[in-house]
């Protein structure tokens, strides 16, 4: 007998063959896009994500009628407000700048994507910590609950179809499925950042939401070096009545991604963040990585450990190359 007698390499021949004998694709739908919108006339730039913007109403506006027409899922909205205070009354005042673009942007769009909305108070909060504050500073869960359900009555209020959970408190998706369903928005659905890490690599959205924050969110994030807590904290919101649980980031968790995805019967997702964005669009512009094989390959590898959808910063410009690979 000749070796080798089995050949894997036969399979990877010709592109057509590869084509046909890929696990898997990534499909425009299954992608989000990730909004920040400011108060203010102008948009703009985030220095540490070129490419990405601090959106005006107006030109938050243009950009979801191009995401819809690169044929993206859905996007998911945060807000900088002009003025923050101790209990982050501008995520729940209707006319809060989450709340009026969330308005204006399901009004421009309808049915053609998800208008999504980032369920926090770190946006809003002079002190930049997702919740309030009890008076030795400590990050107060439910007292934070309490804001967290006003702030799903305005979301749901304003038109948000999905609600995106990530303040990591206790209870908060149990609290918040609770208030929605005794006031008529039962069909609103909760996106839960489940396995929600302590991370580094939001370093870069922290400009992009001229966030306050001093310190860390270590009291509520989860330890980088914890698995098993990560699988049991989306278990926990699956159990709480999440549609939808997530993990974030996504590029360094892809293990835990795996094992929520294996353990799951909701639909998993799972968030590229800021950071991982900003890393390889600053290696590609320095020339050193090829910037869209590194683009298709990051997201391709968290749809291959299991997200059913991502949310990525390139959402527009990747299905854009989809589209053309298509055609
Ligand atoms: C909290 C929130 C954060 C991100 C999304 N939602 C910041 C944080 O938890 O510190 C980070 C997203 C990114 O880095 O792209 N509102």
């Amino acid at each position: 007998m000749t070796n080798p007698v089995i050949r894997p390499r036969r399979l990877r021949t010709s592109g057509a063959l590869r084509r046909l004998a890929s696990e898997i694709r990534v499909h425009p739908a299954e992608l989000v896009l990730p909004m920040f919108v400011r108060e203010g006339d102008d948009a703009r730039p985030i220095t540490s994500m070129p490419g990405v913007v601090q959106h005006s109403i107006d030109s938050a506006r243009r950009a979801v009628v191009e995401a819809a027409e690169a044929g993206i899922g859905g996007i998911m909205l945060f807000g900088v407000p002009e003025v923050r205070d101790a209990i982050g009354t501008g995520a729940t005042d209707p006319a809060g700048i989450l709340n009026v673009a969330t308005r204006a942007l399901v009004d421009e769009i309808g049915d053609a994507l998800v208008v999504q909305t980032d369920l926090c108070l770190d946006e809003f909060t002079d002190h930049g910590h997702c919740g309030v504050l009890a008076a030795d500073g400590h990050v107060d869960n439910d007292a934070t609950l309490e804001r967290y359900r006003d702030m799903a009555l305005a979301q749901a209020t304003a038109g948000s179809a999905l609600l995106g959970l990530s303040g990591m408190m206790d209870g908060q998706v149990a609290a918040v499925r609770e208030t929605l369903d005794v006031n008529g928005f039962e069909d609103t659905a909760v996106l839960a950042y489940s396995a929600k890490y302590a991370s580094a690599f939001y370093g870069p959205f922290r400009e992009a939401v001229a966030s306050t924050l001093v310190g860390d969110r270590r009291t509520y994030q989860l330890d980088p070096a914890n698995r098993r807590e990560g699988v049991r904290e989306a278990q926990l919101d699956i159990d709480e009545g999440a549609d939808i649980v997530m993990v974030k980031p996504a590029g360094g968790y892809l293990d835990v991604l795996a094992e929520v995805a294996a353990m799951s019967d909701i639909p998993v997702w799972a968030y590229q963040v800021s950071g991982e964005y900003a890393m390889i669009e600053a290696a590609a512009a320095q020339g050193w990585i090829d910037r869209r094989r590194a683009v298709e390959e990051s997201v391709l590898s968290i749809r291959r450990a299991g997200a059913d959808a991502v949310l990525t910063y390139w959402a527009v410009e990747l299905a854009t190359w989809l589209k053309e690979e298509r055609a």
